[in-house]
């Protein structure tokens, strides 16, 4: 193990950039809870996802499963004249009040899918008839139709926001890891680890950067975006980890 000219350092040095080290840890911490309250309730549905991502980095548009279904010709049984009925209040602004409006035709929009839906789609519906899809796509309750009745459309975050954004975190994110990765190459460990996390750390912040850009127009990119934000959080936190470890631990070879 290469001797570390941190560990011959003077005591107050230790202990002060053993506390930058720890408030920079603490840093990274914040971010990253930041980041999943900023982001989860981005796609309109609680806890954060992956979508919640997409949403922010690229926009979501996906149609109502409940439009697209019954828009589809599902179930095949259905008269023509109630399908139009449900399309007509799936399609309209007034979803949750119109569920059980006795005003708008007949049947109300929950009778009509008691009578038409549930045989199949109630939970614990005889599963020889339907594949359970009862308990896989209830209908009983207003709770099970919300979740799928509705489309969302969700735009991207807008370019200049992006740029503002971008000012701070480019210049602030690599600043930060050019200091560590510094530091780091200082420290007693052994080569390829120093040239692992270092490089890890750079490169990383470069693909994050490259996405935020690029997953705008490809969404797939998302999931790059977010595996290699999560390596450079990482890299630095072991980074900083080792780095203190360096600063305190004996060493064998000291004068
Ligand atoms: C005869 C049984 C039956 C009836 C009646 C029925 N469904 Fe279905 N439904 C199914 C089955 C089986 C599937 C899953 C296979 C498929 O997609 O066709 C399904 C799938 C769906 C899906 C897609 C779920 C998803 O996310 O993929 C929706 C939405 C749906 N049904 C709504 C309705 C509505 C609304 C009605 C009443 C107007 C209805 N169904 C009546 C059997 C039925």
């Amino acid at each position: 193990m290469a001797s570390s000219p941190l560990r011959r350092l003077p005591l107050g040095t230790r202990l002060g950039l053993s506390a930058l080290a720890l408030v920079t840890l603490a840093g990274l911490w914040a971010s990253a809870t930041h980041l999943r309250h900023h982001h989860s309730a981005k796609d309109g549905r609680a806890g954060m996802s992956l979508e919640d991502l997409t949403a922010s980095y690229h926009g979501i548009d996906s149609p109502a499963p409940l439009v697209d279904s019954l828009a589809g010709g599902h179930p095949t049984d259905l008269l023509p004249e109630e399908r139009a009925l449900l399309l007509d209040w799936l399609n309209g602004d007034q979803l949750s009040a119109g569920y059980d409006n006795p005003d708008l035709g007949d049947m109300t929009p929950a009778e009509l899918i008691d009578a038409a839906c549930l045989p199949c789609h109630a939970r614990g519906a005889p599963a020889t008839l339907a594949d359970n899809i009862g308990d896989r796509v209830p209908l009983e309750y207003w709770d099970d139709i919300e979740r799928i009745a509705f489309s969302r459309v969700v735009a991207p975050v807008p370019a200049e926001i992006m740029i503002t954004s971008a000012h701070t975190h480019a210049l602030s994110m690599s600043m930060l890891a050019l200091v560590i990765g510094a530091i780091f190459h200082f420290t007693r460990w052994s080569r390829p680890l120093r040239g692992f996390l270092s490089g890890l750390c750079g490169l990383a912040l470069l693909v994050d950067f490259a996405c935020w850009v690029l997953s705008r127009e490809t969404a797939e990119l998302v999931i790059v975006l977010a595996a290699s934000g999560a390596a450079y959080g990482l890299s630095l936190a072991a980074m900083l980890i080792l780095i203190m470890a360096d600063l305190w631990l004996a060493q064998a070879d000291q004068p």
